[in-house]
């Protein structure tokens, strides 16, 4: 059994009922051991850009004997797969700029999936955003709280529309997940006060630069959020 933290967590269960996974920027191998020891998954093919990274995966696979269904392979994003060699991927702790480089760089590879888990350390936005525009759709948007840390984690798949624009959720507001909205996720609330304290601090020092537009604007859309769950049962 591989302890795995919430966020990685998060990404295991997002992720069950996959047969054949691939761990793209797997470096210390847990989520590809996880999968294959505890996720009822056949096959991971576990890719990274570096060299070092991979040898961590190597030994870790080799450690619990799983040789037989883990494959290693050195490369960037998905062009270390082929169409239909996996069912879903999962791409962790990177940039979200550079996940949808990935995604780009890939297509056939990215439209076959039927999962896709996404977890950006950044640029979270400009991801859901280009998710949207590109027809993904969510299938689940969920946030973790580690300590004072937050993780916000997707699930998707290339589709031919994306998942409704919910209902009371503001228009082109990509900070949260609109999926998660629909879902009623229970932190939220908690995230999205934490975020407008955040904007209404940054607004202060803001007046007057480029910048105040923007939070001006992403304050008025997280108020928006909590008005609306202060009516959620
Ligand atoms: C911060 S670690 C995240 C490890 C693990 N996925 C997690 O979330 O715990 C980022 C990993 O992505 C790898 N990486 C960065 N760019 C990559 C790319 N273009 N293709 C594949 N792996 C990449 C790095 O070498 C590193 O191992």
């Amino acid at each position: 059994m591989i302890r795995l933290d919430a966020r990685l967590r998060c990404a295991f269960e997002m992720l069950q009922g996959a047969k054949a996974v691939a761990d793209i920027g797997c470096d210390h191998g847990k989520l590809t051991t996880a999968m294959l020891l505890d996720g009822g998954c056949q096959r991971v093919i576990a890719g990274d850009i570096s060299p070092e990274c991979l040898k961590k995966t190597r030994d870790i696979i080799e450690r619990n004997g799983l040789q037989d269904r883990a494959e290693v392979r050195l490369g960037s994003g998905l062009t270390i797969l082929t169409p239909g060699e996996c069912d879903a991927a999962a791409i962790l702790g990177m940039g979200g700029e550079l996940m949808i480089e990935l995604l780009e760089a890939s297509p056939e590879v990215a439209s076959s999936l039927n999962r896709l888990v996404l977890q950006p350390m950044s640029g979270i936005e400009e991801l859901r955003q280009w998710l949207y525009e590109s027809s993904y759709h969510v299938i689940e948007d969920r946030l973790v709280a580690i300590g004072h840390r937050w993780y916000q984690l997707l699930s998707v798949h290339k589709g031919d529309i994306p998942y409704p624009w919910p209902e009371g959720f503001p228009q082109d507001c990509w900070l949260v997940g609109y999926r998660s909205f629909a879902d009623r996720d229970r932190l939220l609330r908690p995230y999205c006060e934490e975020l407008l304290k955040k904007r209404r601090l940054q607004l202060r020092q803001a007046v007057g630069t480029a910048g105040e537009d923007r939070l001006f604007r992403e304050a008025g859309q997280l108020e928006q959020i909590i008005k609306e769950i202060h009516q959620w049962n």
